[in-house]
């Protein structure tokens, strides 16, 4: 008879509290998922995000909980439908317990084993280490619902011999890990990509695909950007990071071509020390005062916008054109690198908090990655 198999985790015991290790059930998975051993997990701004806005984000989620979206490992486990993975190989997923329709600390990445669905995971190709494997999952995520989805972008879908559309789209923030995956992304669909960041990252996005790059800081960088554009088709763009949308939203209105601006970042910035209260009546204000006024901007310009919710495609079909057709091959022939670089903070679960904090004090295209040996 085979060992049970003693799982750990890095719980969220309640909100506003630090994580604790304490053991966690092993779930065994259901037909079309499977389990994995992880050996790196990366960290995302919605965790501290979750961790420290409490019942602000996520209001679904019931305590305690095990956070996490990027997971890299080896399957040791698959349910009766899975076809596309056997027990031992190593792959990346997009671990989706904070999704709604989900809503399940088995699907946390923060822990020893988690559950994946196979349409959320890809192989990891020789040569890739678990480290490295584990920036993408999420991000690349976020960013094809905001490219691909029918209600966002709905951009042609990514290939390895891509066709040239003759549209330019804008991302904003091509130096954050979404952004690295959607300049990469949508150069793959066949679209030109102008993005912002700052210099330093210019030549960083342009070794990802980008054909020109702005500097989002730049007080003039709106009419620049509207400068460069005139005469081309936009796609329309991809908003990510602060003001992001209100910027967007300009171009995108001042330009020919689609009118839809997608926006991956939330309006308010929970960025704030953990256990500290979120103040109610700013906060609630914050967010209507964004949502009244790019309501107003983008009616009075014609433009559609829509928020990226990074889970979604695990109910429709971009995640099986992006992590079944489109990643395996990419990434094995190298067409698609797993960026942003990872910068490895620690080992075992026990690390997983002080590499929150550090990803919560900011960085600049790095990914923080905590490993977790054997
Ligand atoms: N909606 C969703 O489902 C979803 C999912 C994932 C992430 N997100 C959101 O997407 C955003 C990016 O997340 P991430 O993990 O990719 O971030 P990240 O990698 O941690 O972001 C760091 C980068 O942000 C850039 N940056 C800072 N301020 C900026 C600004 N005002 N405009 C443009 N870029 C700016 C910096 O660029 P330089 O160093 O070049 O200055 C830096 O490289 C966050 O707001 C996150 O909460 C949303």
């Amino acid at each position: 008879m085979e060992k049970p198999r003693t799982n750990r985790a890095a719980w969220l015991a309640t909100k506003q509290t630090a994580l604790a290790i304490g053991p966690a059930p092993y779930t065994p998975p259901k037909a079309d998922e499977i389990v994995i051993r992880n050996r790196a997990v990366a960290m995302n701004p919605i965790d501290w995000i979750k961790q420290v806005a409490g019942d602000f984000v996520f209001d679904w989620i019931k305590y305690p909980f095990v956070l996490g979206s990027d997971s890299a490992g080896e399957v040791v486990e698959i349910g009766s439908a899975v076809t596309r993975f056997r027990v031992g190989d190593r792959v990346l997923g997009h671990a989706v317990g904070t999704d709604p329709k989900r809503n399940s600390a088995a699907e946390g990445s923060f822990q020893t084993y988690t559950v994946l669905l196979e349409r959320m995971a890809s192989p990891i190709p020789d040569g890739l280490s678990y480290e490295a494997a584990s920036v993408l999952p999420l991000c690349f995520s976020t960013a094809a619902c905001g490219l691909f989805e029918k209600d966002q972008l709905a951009l042609g879908y990514p290939s390895l011999s891509p066709e040239p559309k003759g549209k330019t789209l804008l991302v904003w923030g091509g130096s954050t890990s979404v952004g690295s995956n959607a300049i990469q992304l949508a150069v793959a669909a066949g679209y030109e990509v102008f993005t912002t960041a700052s210099p330093r990252n210019f030549d960083y996005c342009r070794k990802l695909g980008a054909s020109r790059m702005f500097d989002y800081a730049d007080p003039g960088v709106v009419p620049e950007l509207i400068n460069a554009l005139s005469g081309k088709t936009i796609a329309g763009a991809l908003a990510i990071g602060a003001g992001s949308p209100e910027a967007c939203v300009a171009v995108v209105g001042a330009s020919q071509g689609d009118k839809f601006v997608s926006m991956a970042t939330f309006p308010i910035s929970f960025n704030q020390p953990l256990g500290q209260k979120v103040p109610m009546l700013p906060t609630v204000s914050r967010f209507l005062w964004f949502s009244a006024s790019i309501w107003l901007k983008t009616r009075l310009r014609g433009i559609r916008s829509k928020f990226i919710f990074g889970s979604t495609l695990a109910h429709n079909e971009v995640s099986r054109v992006v992590y079944a057709d489109y990643l395996p091959r990419a990434l094995a022939e190298g067409r698609f690198v797993a960026a942003p670089e990872a910068q490895i903070a620690g080992a075992g679960l026990e690390s997983i908090q002080a590499a929150l904090d550090l990803q919560r004090k900011g960085v600049s295209a790095r990914k923080i990655v905590v490993s977790l040996p054997a």
